[in-house]
């Protein structure tokens, strides 16, 4: 018999972090054996007892799957859509657990998307603090300036936002269109788009390629594979 704390056993099924389970809890949304509880002290027996959140019954996942996906352009990064659109879940589904996306990509961008079931590992990659650096390459249309390179780097408005600093490096360049890297440790929607395009370039291709130290490498698109112990400690050691 093995007792779990009850914001444990939330975040061990996957859906949310710790953190995030308490509020649950403290907002009357979990039920265990039929019960709402409200306090934190409560502990549960996983091979007993039942819980529930928001009326669905969830288990402990207790083996943590942490994996990259090369993600092609045309698949959306949530488990469903709305639209009928692929999602990334049919990308992953020979992986016997449910794990979500960590973040998201656009439906039209490709590259490296992390998916894991572990809900304290994702919102510690995704948590604002963690700062940890996205590198993109970026095919835009027509031929950027160094001028435009110059306002990349220091900052634009892309409406409701003015963006931090970003690294960007000129790859190469002719009239019909430019290849350029991006580097931020932010991650607004769209917002490596919505850069280019706020100093007048389309983005015509994205692609992520790494996220703190952890590349993309030659994975193939469409496939997905394990992250390595040294990956994982990577993402979560705040030193992207
Ligand atoms: N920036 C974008 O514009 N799109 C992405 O998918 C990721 C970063």
């Amino acid at each position: 018999m093995e007792l779990l704390r009850l914001q444990k056993y939330i975040a061990e099924s996957g859906i949310t972090s710790r953190r995030k389970a308490e509020e649950l809890i403290r907002h009357g949304r979990v039920k265990v054996n039929g019960k709402t509880v409200t306090e934190m002290g409560e502990k549960v027996d996983a091979e007993i007892d039942t819980v529930e959140v928001d009326g669905i019954t969830i288990s402990p996942e207790t083996k943590k799957f942490y994996i990259m996906l090369n993600k092609p352009a045309g698949y959306i990064t949530t488990t469903s859509d709305d639209f009928n659109r692929p999602t990334v879940m049919e990308l992953t589904k020979d992986i016997p657990s449910r794990i979500y996306p960590v973040g998201r990509l656009d439906y039209d961008t490709q590259g490296l998307l992390i998916m894991s079931n572990d809900g304290d590992f994702a919102n510690e990659i995704m948590h604002p603090s963690n700062k940890l650096k996205k590198t993109y390459l970026v095919c835009i249309k027509g031929m950027i300036t160094p001028e435009e390179i110059r306002r990349l780097k220091s900052g634009v408005d892309i409406g409701d936002y003015f963006t931090r600093p970003a690294e960007v490096e000129l790859i190469g360049a002719t009239e019909r269109e430019s290849n350029i890297k991006i580097i931020i440790s932010e991650g607004k929607k769209r917002q490596v788009r919505r850069m280019c395009e706020s100093v007048g370039h389309i983005v015509l291709r994205l692609k992520r390629v790494q996220i703190g130290n952890v590349m993309l490498g030659n994975l193939p698109e469409g496939k997905w594979r394990h992250l390595r112990q040294a990956e994982i400690e990577l993402l979560t050691k705040r030193n992207g």
